[in-house]
């Protein structure tokens, strides 16, 4: 199965054959990402997902064959959304994180900006914006060099979910979210943050998400009604990574 590249006014899609094929491809991507930010600004600023789909790639670049091509010690590692959990909970999206990657690199303790999923959300999402801050300066507006970002079936991305107000914040940075259903609470990156940032990278698998993808991706206004579909980068770029399955109802769009 062959891999197609379809170019998009804000962006770039790549249709890959499977799950192994999108993860090698987002390595590289990651790989070459922080070596571009490290050359011009002596450290890489990286938020990440949790969620199944990019565990492949995070076992990947904790493996023999990736984890020295990425120069760690510059890596800052911050996340685009936190279940309120212990670090140590099996849906901990640190945990998820650390036992495939974290664990198997040399990345200080300093550079890893965990969301603290263990307190309160008010005081986790409080606490994470001043560390945002702290990092990139209280007065810049903070500009991370990859957000990596998956979307569920309903089009939600970090913890931004279809009809929520969270999609209204302007001025927080992370907000605390609260789920009806399964009625957990979660902290997001706003979408003002991930509208800012230089690159967004998603990962997306599966026929459960054919559907809302050709909506988002097509050129119908329909797309608005979906977080994903609000991710409009000011001055950087999108490559959708998706595969075979998820691209099922792409149609015309692949015909390009
Ligand atoms: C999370 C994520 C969430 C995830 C999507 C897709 O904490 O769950 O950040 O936004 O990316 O739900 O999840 P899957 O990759 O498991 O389909």
């Amino acid at each position: 199965m062959e891999t197609s590249v379809i170019e998009k006014s804000n962006g770039k899609i790549e249709v890959l054959p499977d799950l192994e094929a999108l993860s090698l491809r987002a390595a590289s991507i990651f790989v070459s990402a922080s070596r571009d930010s490290i050359v011009t600004k002596k450290r890489f600023a990286v938020a990440i997902s949790g969620g199944s789909t990019p565990r492949r790639l995070y076992m990947l670049l904790g493996s023999e064959a990736y984890r020295h091509r990425v120069d760690w010690p510059r890596v800052h590692l911050f996340w685009a959304d936190e279940r309120c959990v212990p670090k140590e909970d099996e849906e901990s999206n640190f945990r998820t994180a650390f036992d495939a990657l974290l664990s198997k690199v040399a990345l200080p303790d300093k550079n890893i900006h965990r969301i603290k999923g263990e307190e309160a959300p008010d005081k986790a999402a409080g606490d994470y914006e001043e560390e945002i801050r702290r990092f990139f300066g209280e007065s810049e507006r903070p500009r991370f060099d990859l957000i990596m970002l998956g979307m569920g079936e309903d089009g939600h991305t970090a913890s931004l979910f279809p009809g929520s107000k969270s999609l209204e914040e302007t001025v927080r940075l992370a907000i605390p979210v609260y789920l009806e259903e399964p009625k957990k609470n979660r902290i997001t990156l706003t979408l003002p943050v991930l509208n800012d940032a230089d690159q967004i990278l998603f990962l997306v698998t599966g026929p459960s998400k054919a559907a809302v993808l050709s909506e988002i991706l097509g050129d119908g206004e329909k797309k608005k009604g979906f977080p994903a579909g609000l991710i409009r980068l000011a001055h950087g770029n999108i490559t959708w990574l998706i595969d075979h399955e998820a691209a099922g109802k792409l149609g015309g769009l692949r015909s390009h």
